[in-house]
């Protein structure tokens, strides 16, 4: 089954955003890297859509399988103020938690978080999540953020490294409804990035909480409880010896 075909007058139907410059392509090498090749100087945001990447790329330097009429791939841009660049990690928890709710508003299915970005439906990921500066380019100084997401809805034959840990949501969602709606639950989350009140709201959906998980520490693997999620986003980690480590950066493996 196929995806529908993406349009910019579709997605505009639903955006609250009405100013948004909308960028729609069929193939790209990456959302994110287009949009940290233009400029900002005469807007606030923008959104690039497109139905296939060839040059998808996650976290940690990993690439993110994006084949055509099967995902969603999509990049929003905003501009932000000092405490979000501080604090890199409420960005990519702000999106985690809004897509994750509009999924569930439009497909009814439940999802869980696994912290920091990435997106279950049972034990599968189904989407990804990769947050990054970009710079200015009248004076080279960070003051936006480009935020990716890259959702499989009916995305199969995933390449050898990943398929025990991928899956799609087999479920026919519009992909213009959906990207429109995701912005409109984001955007307003990052207009108050100080807010910090959804949380709570993230904890509760985070699979990871409770679970023993691996982390690593420097160049070392060590193994404890997830615990929490502290205030500014990481991941709180209680080790064998009763010491909680906050958990900003790197990767984490849930031990089921
Ligand atoms: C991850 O799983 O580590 C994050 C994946 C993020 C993928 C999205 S797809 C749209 C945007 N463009 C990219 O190259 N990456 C993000």
């Amino acid at each position: 089954m196929n995806e529908n075909s993406l349009c910019s007058d579709e997605i505009q139907k639903v955006l609250k955003y009405k100013k948004m410059p909308i960028y729609i392509f069929d193939s790209i090498d990456s959302t994110n890297d287009e949009a940290k090749r233009r400029d900002y100087s005469d807007t606030e945001y923008a959104l690039f859509v497109s139905d296939t990447q060839t040059a998808g790329r996650g976290r940690l330097g990993r690439s993110f399988f994006s084949p055509a009429k099967t995902g969603l791939y999509m990049s929003i841009v905003f501009k932000t103020n000092i405490f979000a660049l501080n604090n890199p990690m409420l960005i990519t928890l702000k999106a985690a938690l809004a897509v994750s709710k509009v999924l569930t508003s439009l497909s009814g299915l439940k999802f869980g978080i696994k912290w920091v970005n990435d997106i279950y439906l049972g034990n599968k990921k189904v989407c990804g999540i990769l947050a990054e500066g970009l710079y200015n380019k009248k004076d080279g100084c960070i003051d936006a953020a480009v935020v990716g997401i890259g959702i499989n809805i009916t995305t199969s034959d995933y390449p050898y490294d990943i398929k025990m840990k991928a899956g799609s949501l087999d479920y026919f969602i519009d992909r213009n409804i959906l990207a429109a709606e995701i912005v409109n639950e984001l955007l307003p989350m990052y207009e108050n990035i100080e807010d910090i009140s959804f949380l709570d709201e993230y904890r509760k959906n985070c699979i990871v909480i409770g679970k023993n998980v691996s982390f690593e520490h420097g160049r070392e693997l060590m193994y404890g409880k997830a615990v929490d999620i502290a205030d500014n986003g990481g991941l709180v980690v209680e080790t064998s010896d009763n010491i909680k480590h906050v958990i900003i950066a790197g990767n984490i493996e849930m031990n089921f």
